[in-house]
């Protein structure tokens, strides 16, 4: 079969200093057994590529990626020192817009988010149940709040008026929830019955659950349509319990009692929120993978992105942790088959986290520590 083609993007800030260490590992773990993976590098998009070509990527970007079945991202936007003249500086709407086009030009719908504290991860939270945190936050990412279609900001009056359009569809919030029921069922499987145990509306007690989150009490139009079809599908999967959280108070309840959440599915907006917070409670950004798939087809080529963002504090200065984009390189490396090489990447961060835990790391540090642990 031909090997299956990968496009690195490391893009702004810290993207290309945690891509580095995704390369060097994918070569490393490749060494030990060939992945039948070959990647590529791009230069976009990023802001140096803007710098030179006056865009963020090429014009047909779109169609040059949908040559590749799975993308690896480093992060977008380098807004920089605002106070450094000589820098050049992007809008975030401009050095953003990219990633926003690749998930819906390539109908990405679903952003998958897990959050798991890692043995050796630094745990936020003071409670000892907060070791137990396991959860999958899935994210609506094709429409919602972020559909971006006909607002504006009405300029030129002492009253100016900015109005932002949201657009929720019942094929795209019934895909999405069908979906989130569906890694449930999954996830239930595969640690068997009796071993987690959530309150539910419908049934008491489960061994799985899926949460749903709105705001449906100040935004009922969307907010009864998620209610709606969640009730429908859940139908569909007796052994899976169910519960609502209004947005705010599940904000309340991953810091109070992150452990008794299990999938938590969520608006674009939402889940964007929430997966910040969720990755907090796995350890921080820097421990924080992501991806964004269409679960139904491979037809178009998926975009595996850590959480984080460029950080430009810390850019340029090694200081980041790499791990988040090593744990999306796993993710990606399950997306295209390559199991085996994905659980190995998973057990070396995990081993190189409980040998080095509490210490003060480099990003070339942490790269040399899972190589270093491979098996
Ligand atoms: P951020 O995620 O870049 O950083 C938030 C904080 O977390 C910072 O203090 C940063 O130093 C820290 N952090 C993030 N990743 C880390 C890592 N791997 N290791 C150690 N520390 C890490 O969010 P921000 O500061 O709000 O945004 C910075 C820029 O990134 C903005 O332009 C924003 O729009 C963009 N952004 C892009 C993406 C993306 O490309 N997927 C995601 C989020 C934010
Ligand atoms: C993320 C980011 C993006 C989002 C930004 C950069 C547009 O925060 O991937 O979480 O809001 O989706
Ligand atoms: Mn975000």
């Amino acid at each position: 079969t031909e090997p299956r083609r990968i496009a690195l993007m490391p893009g702004d800030g810290i993207g290309p200093e945690v891509m580095a260490a995704a390369a060097e590992v994918l070569a490393a773990l490749d060494r030990q057994t060939p992945l039948g993976l070959t990647w590529d590098w791009l230069d976009w998009p990023s802001t140096d590529w803007h710098r030179q070509h006056d865009e963020m990527m090429p014009a047909d970007a779109l169609t040059q990626v949908q040559a590749y079945d799975t993308l690896l991202m480093g992060a977008l936007g380098d807004p920089g020192p605002l106070t450094d003249a000589e820098r050049y500086c992007l809008p975030d709407s401009v050095s953003l817009a990219p990633l926003l086009q690749f998930r819906k030009g390539l109908d990405l719908w679903a952003c998958e988010r897990p959050a798991r504290l890692l043995p050796g991860a630094p745990q936020y939270l003071a409670d000892p149940r907060a070791a137990e945190v396991d959860m999958l936050v899935i994210r609506e990412n094709s429409e919602g709040e972020y559909v971006n279609q006909g607002g504006r900001l009405h300029r030129g009056s002492a009253d100016e008026v900015a109005t932002q359009l949201e657009v929720f569809t019942r094929r795209a919030t019934e895909r999405l929830i069908r979906h989130a029921f569906a890694r449930a069922r999954e996830r239930l499987a595969a640690r068997g019955q009796g071993s987690r145990d959530f309150h539910c509306a419908n049934k008491g007690r489960a061994a799985a659950q899926v949460c749903l989150i709105t705001k449906r009490n100040a935004q009922p139009y969307w907010g009864d349509l998620y209610t709606e079809v969640f009730a429908e599908v859940a139908a569909e999967f007796p052994e899976i319990g169910v519960h609502h959280e209004l947005v705010d108070a599940a904000c309340m309840k991953f810091v109070q009692c992150p452990w008794t959440f299990d999938v938590v599915v969520a608006s674009n907006l939402h889940g964007d929120i929430l997966t910040d917070l969720a990755a907090v409670l796995s350890g921080g950004l820097g421990l924080a993978p992501s991806c964004n798939i269409n679960p139904d087809s491979r037809a178009m080529p998926a975009l595996f992105e850590p959480t984080h963002g460029s950080a430009p504090d810390i850019a340029g200065q090694g200081l980041a942790n790499p791990a988040a984009m090593l744990l999306t390189t796993a993710l990606m490396l399950d997306w295209v088959g390559c199991a085996q090489a994905a659980e190995r990447l998973r057990q070396a961060v995990a081993k190189d986290l409980v040998t080095t835990a509490g210490q003060q790391r480099t990003c070339r540090d942490v790269t040399a520590g899972v190589i270093a642990a491979l098996h």
